[in-house]
């Protein structure tokens, strides 16, 4: 009997300290001290004691019952004074919500390096990634840059001291993922680089670019031209057909320049183009020998084909920008153009 007072009296102060609101303690009161109450219908049973237990009981059930009136008391205050704070900040908690003025949006920029991503991963290429301060070693030693080879004259470089740079391409992560991993692999690595460039229309001294890089045995030049087609197509639409022309690169050989047919007037020539029918979006070619054997791959066993482009073109191409200097300004009038965007 004692016992199993004992157990209600610890529910019931539970069921106190556990009411939310004022409304929801006024119920707790009612169901365990109202006039139907449990406590209620305990005090009732007493006639059916035996009279010499009576008293002792009465007595346990009436110190219980104190008990229960002061909790109910000191959880009654806690939830006054929280109501109280609430009203005093003008808040009044039964008003619906007011939407959002403005939902935020993608970055036009980050929007289309996830679409690059997605239609990567759909031809079997996983996302990698290499760090924004990188060894001259990656950035240009390693991918076949000897040094004080004029090549490097190619990117101006923001230098940190003698052995570290602001990368100037995404290059580097290709001898990243090598030195980590065996073929086959098919990379796919967005990022950030930087160069010490004059800033205008077309130029900034940040920006985005995407590497690919696919290495198995028996990978061709042709691999690389069916892979650079089915991503162009479904970036720009089925109807965009490419061509090669020769290009120098260090780390690649043949390397390539990649022209895509106009997205705009398929090939015949208007504002998009130049008039000239093609748009260059790429430089790619064949990984140099030079550039497997920094990753520590053995002579001649692997083949694979290397590629990079600059994302703030292919998203002032898709959008129709003339400036990429409106990527990184956070005008709001440019940037709610693209709020749509997933
Ligand atoms: N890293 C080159 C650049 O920034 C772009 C590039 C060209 C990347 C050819 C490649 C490649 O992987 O094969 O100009």
């Amino acid at each position: 009997m004692q016992e199993e007072l004992a157990r209600w009296r610890e529910t019931a102060l539970a069921a106190i300290a556990g009411a939310s609101s004022l409304p929801e303690l006024d119920a707790v009161r009612v169901r365990l001290l109202g006039r139907k109450g449990e406590l209620t219908a305990r005090l009732r049973a007493l006639g059916e004691l035996p009279p010499e237990e009576r008293p002792a009981a009465g007595a346990a059930l009436n110190r219980l019952r104190r008990d229960l009136e002061t909790a109910l008391a000191d959880r009654r205050a806690e939830l006054q004074d929280a109501a109280d704070a609430v009203a005093a900040a003008g808040v009044d908690l039964t008003l619906p919500g007011r939407p959002p003025a403005a939902l935020g949006g993608r970055h036009p920029l980050t929007a289309i390096i996830a679409e690059i991503c997605e239609i990567f991963r759909g031809l079997g290429y996983r996302v990698a990634e290499g760090p924004d301060v990188e060894l001259d070693y990656y950035n240009f030693k390693a991918l076949n840059f000897p040094d004080d080879h004029p090549a490097r004259d190619i990117q101006d470089t923001f230098y940190i001291d003698d052995v570290m740079l602001l990368r100037t391409q995404t290059s580097p992560v290709q001898v990243r993922v090598m030195e980590q991993e065996q073929p086959p692999l098919a990379v796919i690595v967005p990022g950030r680089v930087y160069r010490n460039e004059a800033v205008d229309a077309s130029h900034a001294a940040e920006f985005y670019q995407v590497e690919g890089l696919y290495v198995d045995r028996d990978v061709s030049l042709a691999d690389l031209r069916a892979t650079v087609v089915a991503f162009l197509q479904q970036l720009f639409g089925r109807d965009v057909t490419i061509r090669f022309r020769p290009h120098y690169f260090p780390f690649t050989e043949p390397s390539v320049e990649v022209d895509m047919s106009c997205f705009a007037c398929g090939g015949k020539g208007c504002n998009v183009c130049g008039r000239t029918g093609w748009i260059e979006i790429m430089g790619a070619g064949m990984v140099h020998p030079n550039v497997f054997a920094a990753a520590g791959y053995p002579a001649d066993a692997y083949t694979g084909f290397a590629f990079g482009l600059g994302i703030d073109r292919i998203a002032m191409l898709r959008h129709g920008i003339d400036d990429i200097r409106l990527f990184y300004e956070n005008d709001w009038r440019f940037l709610q153009q693209f709020r749509g965007l997933a």
